[in-house]
């Protein structure tokens, strides 16, 4: 049997194409496998957004080729596929920099995956085409058994691309333009996941709160309508969605987290700056105080809301009294989590040509002082729910013997104590403490449906402490 490694960077969408990929190689005989040295084919699936993630490839190809030489002198071949948002972005030149790359296929070519490698057997092979023709459509139909097996959360791609060009951001040019699945075949496979045991539905798309699929009643439908269609599918106890923009963020998905109570109450709203001046040169197309008032709209619908967000420090231009602006936001907001980013020019992006870029040292600083703000919000966050009872979605066993891991509906991640559950339930679990980085607390339901007990914290409190003081 032949063997496939996919390694995969960058966003939720690149973790869903790298499974669409294996799904797509499966009827030529391809098995998964973890470890490059016993793969007949790699799949770099690649991300562009900054220099950093991009460079990334080049020394990954480095290890690729040491590996491929050693194959080869076993006598067995190996071929080596670029895929994802670089080689849409570079295409052909990926080939001249990397002479062990056969082929180079874009995110809105994989589907062709099969074809490509058949080429690929006598020449190299650069597709990089926006095909006409949905991607989707061509794609097999999810397999329920192949679904199994990858956990209990799965991402669900409704939108695809970006028109809203920010002056900083590659995702226009690498994905294309904005592109939303029909409501019917969103359904279709959530409820291919559902049956296949999943529990957690992320509804993913590069800006998800824009899509606008067609209904089965041949209207088209926004996102708040489609994630009511699917918190009726039996088994999906709860449903995230990423990424939004605040500028699509309309009165009828806040009041989804109003009605819903399978939509989890976690939202990443990228803001990026607090400045103005700054939001406007990068032709975000809001203000401060316009995110502000949706942040404030969207807590009065879900007073308990956990919000996320992405940061860029050091955008041309930005000025030590921008900075404090963003400072200022995020004081103002509050985050449970976030991620932040010095600028990166990109290649082909408007705000690249800019004369006024920040030096390097500024970015430096201004990042240390932003996240440092951010990481004390959210071990705050995390503090809060010590003592409080949270439901837990249990997703796989821990490091230690007894102990399950699970995210809270603040997609914070949990270590439970109780050697009665399983992967796939839900219960609730009282907080005893927080680490740096996970939850601690135990439970005393045994199933997903149960009645929820009382939970012995005293109880569940030393075992869990017991077991992770070495944390
Ligand atoms: N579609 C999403 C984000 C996609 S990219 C949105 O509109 O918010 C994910 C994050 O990477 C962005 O939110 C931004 O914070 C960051 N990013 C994008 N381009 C960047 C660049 N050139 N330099 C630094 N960070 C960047
Ligand atoms: Fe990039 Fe802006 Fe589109 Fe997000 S909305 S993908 S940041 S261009
Ligand atoms: Fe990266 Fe492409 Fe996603 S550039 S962030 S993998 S859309």
């Amino acid at each position: 049997m032949k063997k496939v490694y996919v390694k995969s960077y960058g966003c939720q969408m690149n973790v869903y194409d790298a499974e669409r990929m294996s799904d797509v190689l499966a009827p030529e005989g391809y098995a998964q496998t973890d470890r490059p040295e016993e793969a007949d084919l790699v799949i770099l699936n690649t991300c562009h957004i900054r220099e950093k993630a991009a460079e990334k490839v080049y020394s990954e190809l480095g290890r690729v080729r040491q590996t491929k030489q050693e194959r080869a002198q076993a006598g067995r071949e190996t071929k080596v596929v670029v895929a994802g948002c670089v080689a849409q972005a570079e295409g052909a030149e990926i080939l001249k920099r990397a002479q062990v790359v056969d082929a180079v296929v874009g995110p809105q070519s994989y589907q062709r995956l099969r074809e490509i490698l058949r080429a690929a057997e006598r020449r190299r092979v650069v597709d990089t085409e926006f095909p006409v023709a949905d991607k989707f459509d061509e794609l097999p139909a999810l397999d329920a058994r192949r679904v199994r097996g990858r956990g209990v959360t799965a991402f669900l791609t409704v939108q695809e691309g970006c028109d809203k060009f920010c002056s900083f951001c590659v995702v226009p040019y690498t994905r294309g333009a904005e592109v939303s699945r029909p409501v019917a075949k969103v359904l279709a496979e959530a409820r291919t996941l559902a049956e296949a045991g999943v529990r957690e539905i992320t509804v993913i798309g590069q800006n998800v709160n824009a899509y606008h699929g067609e209904g089965p009643d041949g209207r088209t439908w926004g996102l708040a309508r489609l994630l009511r269609a699917l918190a009726e599918i039996a088994g999906v106890a709860r449903l995230r969605y990423t990424t939004s923009h605040p500028r699509d963020m309309d009165e009828e998905l806040i009041a989804a987290h109003r009605d819903l109570p399978s939509l989890m109450p976690y939202l990443h709203l990228p803001v990026q700056a607090g400045s103005d001046r700054i939001l406007a040169a990068m032709n975000r197309k809001h203000t401060g105080d316009a995110y502000r008032r949706i942040i404030e709209r969207v807590r009065a619908a879900r007073p308990d809301i956990a919000l996320s967000s992405d940061f860029i420090v050091g955008f041309p231009g930005e000025s030590d009294a921008d900075f404090e602006e963003t400072m200022r936001l995020v004081a103002d907001v509050g985050f449970a989590s976030a991620f932040s980013f010095k600028y990166s020019p990109r290649p082909g992006t408007p705000a690249a040509d800019e004369t006024a870029q920040v030096p390097e040292p500024v970015k430096a600083e201004r990042l240390a002082r932003l996240q440092a703000l951010l990481e004390e919000q959210r071990q705050a966050f995390n503090r809060d729910t010590v003592g409080r009872t949270v439901e837990v979605l249990i997703e796989k066993s821990g490091r230690h013997p007894g102990q399950l891991a699970g995210k809270s509906p603040y997609l914070q991640a949990v270590v439970v104590e109780n050697a009665g559950l399983s992967v796939g339930d839900v219960v609730p679990v009282t907080i005893v403490r927080a680490g740096s980085n996970s939850l601690f607390g135990g439970t005393n339901a045994s199933r997903a449906g149960a009645p929820p007990t009382q939970p012995d914290v005293s109880a569940n409190a030393s075992a869990g402490e017991a077991a992770l003081a070495v944390q």
